[in-house]
């Protein structure tokens, strides 16, 4: 099959990724082979094929790009009976595993959940990882009910945008911080107040307290330290920069442990969650049905052909890189 990939991590010379030949993957039992209609850059799978999580994490080599994926299922392993062969799916394939920049990936069939059935196949694959980091800092640690209010700061990206909508369906205030050129985009997507983070502060927009703060931005950690100075007692913040999140909890004094609750101590009054995305089909089988009823929108800003995978490298690598990139395998699927 045609793949995109690393044979060894490339430290981020970029003239290492290749777009070659590699065996179709064989499957295992409890696994599912998807043939890709598309999938999406993420900026971890650069981070992954550089090296940088080298000692966190072990992955496969080559490394084949790619870390989420809409596709069919092509075949079945003995012990999956939650999809049959045909099956339109989408699937997060995880940040070690990858495998979405290639013409078959094999994942567990417990991960993958049925594809929305109001959007394109193709289209579909920009929406397992966005989707799904928004679902869980949202939800699953935020804990986010209706009539409370949130802060998304990265409003506009390819996961902030998400947050603005699945925010909106729970019925939440939402307060969208993002560069002042996006303004209108923010809005148009639901939220009900924003911040230019370039020349205000959440204060000189909205001055009251909030129960969440979600970071998915490159925010500097006083932006975030002076919000939480308008967090209710005992709320929340979610932070998607795991850095910059060890380093502020350190501040306040919480244990650390990764995707978890972090803190709550009398001090702090806050609940900070260091985010990391984790495999969670029930919410993705949740979150393609919101799409399918017409309360989410995944973004997708840019589609690019899995051969010119390495622009979408370069542009991210070069800091330009905004919003959600649609990696096109094979548009005939349907
Ligand atoms: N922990 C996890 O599991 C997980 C999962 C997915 C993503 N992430 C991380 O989350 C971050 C966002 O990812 P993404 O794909 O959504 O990126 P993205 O599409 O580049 O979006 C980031 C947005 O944040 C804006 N921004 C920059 N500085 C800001 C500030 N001070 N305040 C508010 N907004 C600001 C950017 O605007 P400009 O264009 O002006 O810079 C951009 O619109 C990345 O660092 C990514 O690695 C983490």
């Amino acid at each position: 099959m045609k793949a995109y990939y690393v044979e060894a991590y490339d430290n981020n010379d970029l003239s290492k990724m290749i777009y070659g030949d590699l065996p179709t993957p064989e499957i295992a039992d409890d696994q599912v082979l998807v043939k890709v209609a598309a999938g999406s850059f993420n900026p971890c799978e650069r981070q992954v094929g550089a090296g940088e999580f080298e000692h966190a994490f072990a992955t496969p080599i080559p490394f084949v790009f790619g870390v989420d994926c809409a596709g069919i299922v092509e075949k079945v392993g003995a012990n999956v009976d939650n999809v049959k062969v045909g099956d339109r799916v989408i699937a997060y394939l995880g940040f070690a595993m990858g495998g979405g920049s290639g013409e078959y990936v094999a994942t567990k069939g417990d991960w993958v959940a049925p594809a929305p059935k109001s959007m394109s196949l193709t289209d579909c694959g920009c929406i397992p990882l966005a989707s799904l980091t928004a679902w869980e800092a949202l939800f699953t640690h935020g804990k986010l009910e209706e009539g409370q209010i949130v802060v998304v700061n990265g409003a506009s990206g390819g996961v902030g945008n998400s947050i603005v909508q699945l925010a909106k369906w729970k019925g939440a205030t939402v307060i969208g911080i993002d560069h002042g050129s996006v303004k209108d985009n923010v809005m148009s997507i639901g939220a009900d107040y924003f911040v230019d983070y370039t020349c205000q502060k959440l204060g000189d927009v909205y001055d009251k307290e909030v129960d969440l703060i979600i970071n998915f931005s490159n925010a500097p950690e006083s932006q975030i330290e002076e919000q939480m100075a308008q967090l209710k007692k005992g709320g929340t913040v979610v932070n998607g920069n795991a850095a910059m999140a060890q380093k502020m909890l350190r501040k306040i004094g919480g244990n650390q442990e990764r995707g978890v609750t972090m803190s709550d101590s009398d001090s702090a009054n806050v609940n900070y969650v260091i985010f990391s995305v984790d495999y969670d089909t029930p919410s993705l089988t949740k979150i393609s049905k919101v799409i399918d009823e017409g309360g989410l929108k995944p973004l997708i800003t840019d589609r690019i052909a899995v051969k010119d995978l390495k622009k979408a490298h370069e542009t991210y690598l070069q800091g330009k890189n905004n919003g959600k990139i649609l990696v096109i395998v094979d548009d005939s699927l349907k």
